[in-house]
């Protein structure tokens, strides 16, 4: 028998953790909607913040993607949850890559979760611009940008 994803991807695939929507419009609310172009998968990551201690209290997803992405983006929201912004944009997927044991063509997958919770964390941003000059220290820091970490010797797979 062929096993296509690890135990752990199909846990997430099966039970998928903190799916659904939050108001996109709402203040303390980060929305992050990402797209793979190679296969079409698009993934949506909402985080709630506290805007008094810049920590995520609540998260949620919803991803019309492949059992790779499902599993990357439930177990990114589960990472995430309680994180202060600083560490959830520290997020790499190489991290989420290891966590759910995917192979190098699924990497993608896995780096949509890190786009996804980076898009969401700069939406926050967007709307709250005096959070990120108060908690960055007022270094006018950006974010930062994204790299797709790949192996050397995996074959080139689309980002
Ligand atoms: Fe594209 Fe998994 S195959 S996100």
């Amino acid at each position: 028998v062929r096993r296509s994803y690890h135990e752990k991807v199909l846990d997430h695939y099966n039970n998928p953790r903190n799916v659904g929507s939050m108001g996109k419009n709402e203040k303390d609310v980060g929305t992050g909607l990402v797209g793979a172009p190679a296969c079409g998968d698009v993934m949506k990551i909402q985080i709630k913040v506290d805007p008094n201690n810049d920590t995520i209290t609540d998260v949620k997803f919803k991803t019309f993607g492949c059992g790779s992405a499902i599993a990357s983006s439930s177990y990114l929201t589960e990472l995430v949850k309680g994180m202060t912004l600083e560490q959830a944009g520290r997020i790499r997927n190489t991290e989420i890559a290891k966590e759910l044991c995917l192979p190098p063509v699924k990497l993608h997958c896995s780096m949509l979760a890190e786009d996804g919770i980076k898009s969401a964390i700069a939406n926050y941003y967007k709307k709250n611009p005096k959070a990120k000059a108060t908690d960055l220290g007022g270094t006018g820091a950006t974010m930062p940008r994204i790299e797709v970490e790949l192996p050397a010797d995996s074959p080139s797979v689309a980002t």
